[in-house]
C-alpha cells in the first residue's frame, strides 16, 4: 500500500473505507472533507446521510423517535455506505460507540480516532447549537461524562490522531502521516 504525492495532492489505492469517529466536535466533517480533497478520494458524511434517508434534522429525529431509533437507522445507513465504493466517511459521534456499528467498521473498514481535549471541545461547542446530547443544565458537565464514557471505546479505532487547534491543513497532514505508518507497519489490505 502507497500514497504518492503529486503537485499537493496524494492519491491512494484504497480498498477499505476509512472511517473518521470522534466526539461531537473533533472536527470529523471538516477533517474528513479535507483529507478525502488531499486523497482525491469521495467524502461522506453519515449524518447527512441520515438526514437525508429520513427527510428531517437530526435533532428532529431524535425529537420524533428517540435515540434507539436513531442508532438503527445510523447502522442502516453506515453499512449501506460501507457496503460501496471505499470513500472518507465521517460518523457521528456515538456510531463507534454503538456496539453493532463498531463492529461492522471494525470488520470492513479502516477507523480513524481524532482525538481532542476537553479543553478545544468545550470552547468549539459553545460556538454551536444543533446537538441534542448536550441540551443539558450543564453541557460543559455533560460533556466530561460523554468523555469519560466514550474515549476508551475510541482508542480501539485501528489508528489515533492527536487533533488539538492546530490549523486544519496540519492536522490533515498528520493524518495522512499517520495513515501512511499504519498501512507501512500493519502491511494489512486497506
Ligand atoms: C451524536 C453526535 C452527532 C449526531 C447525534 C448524536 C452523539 O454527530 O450523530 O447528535 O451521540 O455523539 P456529531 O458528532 O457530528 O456532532
Amino acid at each position: 500500500m502507497k500514497i504518492v504525492k503529486a503537485e499537493g495532492k496524494f492519491s491512494i489505492d484504497l480498498k477499505k473505507t476509512i472511517v473518521l469517529v470522534g466526539i461531537m466536535g473533533a472536527g470529523k466533517t471538516t477533517i474528513g472533507k479535507n483529507l478525502a480533497d488531499r486523497l482525491q478520494l469521495q467524502f461522506l458524511d453519515a449524518d447527512k446521510e441520515i438526514e437525508e434517508a429520513a427527510g428531517c434534522t437530526i435533532s428532529e429525529f431524535f425529537e420524533k423517535y428517540g435515540e434507539e431509533e436513531f442508532r438503527k437507522g445510523e447502522e442502516r445507513v453506515i453499512s449501506r455506505i460501507l457496503g460501496g465504493n471505499p470513500c472518507v466517511l465521517a460518523t457521528g459521534g456515538g456510531a463507534f460507540i454503538s456496539q453493532a456499528t463498531r463492529l461492522l467498521i471494525k470488520k470492513t473498514a479502516t477507523s480513524l480516532w481524532l482525538r481532542v481535549s476537553f479543553e478545544v471541545l468545550a470552547k468549539r461547542l459553545k460556538k454551536r447549537a444543533g446537538r441534542p446530547l448536550l441540551q443539558t443544565s450543564d453541557p460543559d458537565k455533560t460533556l466530561r461524562l460523554l468523555m469519560e464514557e466514550r474515549y476508551p471505546i475510541y482508542s480501539e479505532a485501528d489508528i489515533t490522531v492527536d487533533a488539538g487547534d492546530d490549523a486544519i491543513d496540519e492536522t490533515v497532514v498528520k493524518t495522512v502521516k499517520c495513515l501512511e505508518d499504519y498501512y507501512c507497519f500493519s502491511k494489512k489490505l486497506v
